[in-house]
């Protein structure tokens, strides 16, 4: 099983999208680690998009998160990291295919209704700084079902 960070940003909260986004990502068969509604830190913020310190659209990508909580989402299932960055869609609204949701609920270059880990490296570092209390641990009744538990969820 793997795990991914994922962000509904301050626009899909206001929007009052957060369900919507939420029941795509259960409805494919990713299972909930972790959740919580949260205000961030300019230097949570900042040290989560790091990587694009040097960028010219940094500092308001930093005002953006920073502007109204955010929830956060640890998902997790087999190849959760590559399956939920298809769910999402292209980067801006404007160009995501319909049928994701970047493509299905927005149209902006700047706010983009969610981000999602794009690496195994990135998800543990972003794992850390929005849960580092540790994610809840439970059976998921659904992945006996979700997967073929013969093949999938043999350990
Ligand atoms: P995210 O990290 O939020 O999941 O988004 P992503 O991987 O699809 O895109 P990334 O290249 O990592 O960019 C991070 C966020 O920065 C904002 N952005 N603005 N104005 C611009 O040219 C621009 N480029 C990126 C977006 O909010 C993007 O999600
Ligand atoms: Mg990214």
């Amino acid at each position: 099983m793997e795990r991914t960070l994922i962000l509904f940003k301050p626009d899909a909260v206001q929007r009052g999208l957060s369900g919507e986004i939420l029941s795509r990502f259960e409805k494919k068969g990713l299972k909930i680690a972790g959740m919580k509604l949260m205000q961030i830190s300019q230097e949570l913020a900042a040290t989560h998009y790091e990587a694009h310190k040097e960028r010219p659209f940094y500092p308001g990508l930093v005002k953006f998160m920073t502007s109204s909580p955010v929830v956060a989402l640890a998902l997790e299932g087999i190849g959760a990291i590559a399956i939920c960055r298809k769910l999402m869609g292209a980067t801006f609204g404007s160009d995501a295919d319909a049928g994701t949701i970047r493509g299905d609920y927005g149209v902006s270059r700047s706010f983009n209704l969610v981000h999602g880990s794009d690496s195994p490296e990135a998800a543990k570092r972003e794992l850390g700084l929005f849960f580092p209390e540790g994610l809840v641990e439970y059976d998921y009744a659904a992945y006996n079902w979700i997967y073929d538990p013969v093949e999938e969820l043999k350990k």
